[in-house]
């Protein structure tokens, strides 16, 4: 028997729909967008992390000549704040992404791989991520937590069940 599942999220034509926190976030994203090392794609992406005892983290994608190895923005601002901060939750985090040739007008989703590991930070804090997500322009897709993006996910439930 076919079943369907919903993904729910909001959309807005611009940032300027955001909350001024989330504004902030994304600006912070923005800047994260200087770290990244990107020689190989020239494709920038930045990540800023706002914890529940209100700092922000931010992070970039750093890529390596074995191409596989390259680490995406989403897990270097996840790795970099559960490192600072190890027992504060993880409230919010924002992604953008710039590539060279022309202006990103599509929000940077994250890829399958930082969607797995951003929900495991979902389940250590028990605390949902919310995921704010822009490129240049254009626009704004927010996810409330990244439970929504990621249906079906290997979590502890699958091990604790053997
Ligand atoms: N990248 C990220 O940083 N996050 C993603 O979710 C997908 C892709 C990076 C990896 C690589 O440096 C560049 O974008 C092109 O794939």
């Amino acid at each position: 028997m076919y079943q369907t599942c919903q993904i729910v999220f909001q959309r807005y034509d611009s940032a300027a729909a955001l909350s001024s926190d989330d504004q902030a976030l994304l600006a912070a994203a923005r800047g994260a967008l200087a770290l990244a090392y990107a020689p190989y794609s020239h494709f920038r992406v930045g990540a800023a992390a706002r914890l529940s005892n209100g700092a922000v983290v931010g992070g970039a994608n750093f890529e390596n000549a074995a191409y596989p190895m390259c680490l995406c923005a989403e897990r270097s601002t996840l790795a970099a704040a559960v490192s600072q901060h190890p027992d504060t939750p993880i409230v919010a985090l924002a992604i953008t992404a710039s590539a060279e040739q022309q202006p990103l007008l599509v929000p940077p989703t994250p890829c399958g791989a930082c969607r797995q590991v951003l929900f495991e930070a979902e389940q250590k804090f028990d605390q949902p991520i919310r995921l704010i997500l822009q490129g240049d322009g254009g626009p704004v897709l927010v996810f409330e937590r990244v439970g929504d993006l990621l249906p079906f996910p290997f979590d502890a439930e699958v091990l604790r069940s053997i």
